[in-house]
């Protein structure tokens, strides 16, 4: 990574590890696939990350209410597992509010939430740092699907990966196998990894999770387009696409996409790309899971889990995995 910019304010670091995400190439070759596509972290500009914490309200979106509960009725269990004096890392750490949830159970030596989103994630942090005094934050704002991500210059200890949100569905499989190999690089040996996936259910609940009747998840998935307007010097009308988000039952993922609604082009960096009527940009999945698909997932790359909390209803999961 290139030398952070640094910012101290009373318990919370800051390191800015700029340029984080302007890189129009990849942009741009998404848009020169057969299926065009977009990676979900161009959904988080600051807007974005306002309305994810929106769609987390929502009463349709089960999976933030339903991990929360988890958290909440098994804190001092995860404590037990996951060990007290950590040095607790959170990629995607967005507003770091489940983290509160176990902090007074887990009482971490440090806690490094890291986030592409810079404004979005040094306000959280400092207001996080404002209810917990005690709590020593070093907030790295990087980007865990470019290389050298794992933040180096952090507190010694046993180490925790807190990675909630099923953040890690949104990866194709062999990516999310690339990004535990890199959580090893943090853990050196030890420690462990706290982590939050969906699970397999009726499709017409997971269809209404991402299909809200207020529309936040279409603003939200329509901004990727504005955001992608200042990043790659891009004219993206967004009233030329919709929204579409639908299970794949195949795939085993949730998909959602922007869809053209006429045949028309678009300047990115210099480009013209051109759009059928109906063509779509896929600009995520969201990949569910089996509390035993997900084992032999994370076995495949070392790691064993050691402890596993389910709601009643079987709706979503958090495991407790260590290397092997
Ligand atoms: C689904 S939200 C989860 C937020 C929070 N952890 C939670 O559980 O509610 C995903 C978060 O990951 C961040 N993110 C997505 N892609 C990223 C990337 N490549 N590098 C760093 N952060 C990323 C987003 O900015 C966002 O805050």
């Amino acid at each position: 990574m290139s030398e952070p910019a640094i910012m101290e304010i009373d318990n919370v670091n800051f390191e800015n590890h700029q340029p984080v995400y302007n890189d129009k190439k990849e942009i741009l070759e998404g848009f020169l696939r057969p299926q065009k596509m977009l990676n979900p972290k161009f959904f988080y500009d600051h807007h974005g990350s306002v309305l994810f914490e929106k769609i987390t309200q929502l009463p349709e979106y089960y999976p933030t209410r339903i991990e929360r509960k988890i958290l909440k009725d098994n804190a001092q269990s995860i404590a037990d597992h996951c060990g007290t004096e950590t040095i607790i890392m959170e990629p995607g750490s967005g507003s770091s509010e489940k983290v509160r949830i176990l902090l007074d159970s887990l009482r971490p030596r440090a806690y490094v939430p890291m986030d592409i989103a810079g404004d979005f994630l040094l306000e959280s942090a400092i207001k996080l740092g404002g209810q917990f005094p005690w709590l020593d934050i070093h907030a790295v704002c990087a980007d865990f699907s470019q290389p050298g991500w794992i933040p180096e210059k952090i507190p010694e200890g046993k180490r925790l990966v807190f990675y909630p949100g099923s953040t890690f569905g949104n990866m194709q499989p062999e990516d999310a196998l690339d990004f535990l190999e890199k959580l090893k690089i943090f853990l050196n040996g030890s420690g462990g990894v706290l982590i939050g996936i969906d699970l397999h259910k009726p499709e017409a609940l997971l269809n209404a999770a991402y299909n809200d009747r207020e529309g936040i998840t279409a603003q939200f998935n329509l901004n990727a387009l504005n955001n992608i307007n200042q990043l790659a010097e891009a004219d993206f009308d967004l009233a030329n696409f919709e929204h579409h988000a639908f299970y794949n039952s195949n795939e085993q993922r949730i998909e959602m996409h922007l869809v053209s609604q006429r045949d028309h082009s678009v300047s990115i960096d210099g480009e013209t790309i051109t759009f059928g009527k109906n063509e779509s940009i896929h600009t995520e999945s969201s990949y569910k899971y089996t509390v035993d698909s997900f084992s032999t997932l994370v076995a495949s790359a070392g790691f064993r889990v050691v402890n596993s909390w389910v709601d009643e209803e079987v709706l979503f999961s958090v495991h407790y995995l260590e290397l092997d």
